[in-house]
């Protein structure tokens, strides 16, 4: 079945009691809204459609929670054994890495895994998908700048081999979702601090 909103938020809070916080709920909404929000100022057909892939983007967490490590692979297999359809699935492989590269994430480079190279480089991502790459890069739990996010992300996770390259396309990223905005990304949040 194709995800919708109200099937993510029941997914989601199924996940949420793997966990002692609200944490998960509460990074994966943050990203969901401000994702629906950016696909609304680009003019996509469906921004409900981008929020129910952002409350499910991390939901291969509650698989393993003490080793989220393969969060990505988890997810991908979770969402479609509850009956999702694959490309939706698919969110949960494309969340972490840029433009298909399995070394192109926060915190170092992953364990090889056919799913992250061959399965994920042969995957074309679809607009929604580039859009929840950009904020799971704007959210912790809240929508707050791209350059904080990262700043965030190096002080947890470090600077390892792929950060320069991470960082570079991140920013390119950002860049590619400005120019089909046709203005910078924080009009859209006046509330967020620069
Ligand atoms: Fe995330």
């Amino acid at each position: 079945m194709r995800l919708t909103v109200e099937k993510a938020c029941e997914l989601l809070a199924e996940a949420q009691k793997a966990f002692p916080t609200d944490a998960l709920t509460r990074h994966c909404k943050a990203v969901g809204d401000t994702a629906a929000v950016i696909a609304k100022g680009i003019g996509l057909e469906d921004p409900e459609y981008a929020r129910a892939l952002g409350y499910v983007h991390d939901i291969g967490k509650c698989v393993d929670p003490t080793t989220p490590i393969k969060h990505d692979i988890d997810g991908f297999y979770y969402l479609q054994e509850k009956g999702i359809d694959e490309q939706d699935a698919f969110i949960c492989l494309t969340q972490s890495f840029i433009n298909g590269d399995y070394t192109c994430q926060a915190g170092g480079i992953p364990e090889k895994h056919p799913l992250r190279c061959e399965v994920l480089q042969a995957h074309e991502y679809n607009m929604y998908e580039h859009i929840i790459n950009l904020c799971d890069l704007m959210c912790l739990f809240n929508t707050m700048t791209v350059e904080k996010r990262l700043i965030d992300l190096l002080t947890r996770k470090g600077i390892h081999e792929n950060t320069h390259y991470h960082l570079m396309e991140t920013l390119k990223l950002k860049k590619k979702i400005e120019d089909l905005l046709g203005h910078d990304l924080y009009d859209l949040f006046p509330d967020i601090e620069i």
